[in-house]
């Protein structure tokens, strides 16, 4: 797969280079879309979206599910990868291997070679949903990096640095980019600004995004 072909289509660069070890890649899953949809259905099937609870007692506005052997939960007993889905009591549905592929050579196009991702947090944000600035750091390898794949409407990434209180860069991401962060990056503190209201060709009225981690 090549962005070279989107050169055109944006007058964004197809990969921009937004902090030591961490690149957007414009366009990127685009190639992929025809099977990336029917597999996503597939596993909202298995595993619907759901709002969780924050360890404080708050309930999230992104609606998420996972793919992989393992999957992101947070209740009030706090944040976790488990390879149960505690709503329906069965392993999470596997990771299809084209988002294994997608993960894969974005990684590697990122600069990161043989991502062997476990986990695949699905996140899904309707009009004004949003995620705070926070770290991901609930997984115990950081040598790999993290993949996350935008689908849908666009929205507001805010990346900021190690510290909190770093103030975050604002970048567009739009259906089909694909941010990757790693090495020198990895624990940068980034979120999602409020969602904008929009219709979107083939996702309607969201965004989805695919969140791509080793755990372990
Ligand atoms: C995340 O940090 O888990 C998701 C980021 C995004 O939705 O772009
Ligand atoms: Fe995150």
């Amino acid at each position: 797969m090549t962005a070279d072909l989107f050169d055109t289509v944006a007058d964004l660069p197809a990969r921009e280079a937004i902090a030591e070890g961490a690149v957007i890649l414009r366009g990127f899953a685009r190639p992929l879309e025809p099977e990336l949809i029917p597999a996503l259905r597939e596993i909202v099937a298995q595993a619907p979206f759901r709002r969780m609870f924050t360890p404080g007692g708050y309930q999230m506005s992104v609606a998420m599910t996972n793919c992989g052997t393992v999957g992101w939960v947070t209740d009030r007993s706090g944040y976790r990868y488990d390879g149960i889905d505690p709503e329906s009591g069965k392993p999470w549905p596997a990771m299809p291997p084209v988002l294994v592929r997608l993960a894969r050579e974005a990684a590697a196009e990122g600069g990161f070679d043989d991502f062997a991702p476990d986990a695949c947090l699905v996140n899904r944000y309707e009009p004004g949903a949003r995620l705070s600035l926070h770290q991901d750091k609930d997984e115990t390898d950081f040598a790999a990096p993290i993949v996350s794949v935008s689908l849908g409407l666009p929205a507001i990434f805010l990346f900021g640095g190690p510290k909190r209180s770093d103030k975050p860069v604002r970048h567009r991401l739009t259906h089909g980019d694909v941010a990757v962060w790693g090495g020198p990056s990895r624990l940068f503190f980034h979120g999602v600004a409020p969602l904008a209201d929009g219709e979107h060709a083939l996702f309607g009225r969201q965004r989805i995004n695919l969140t791509f981690r080793k755990t372990r």
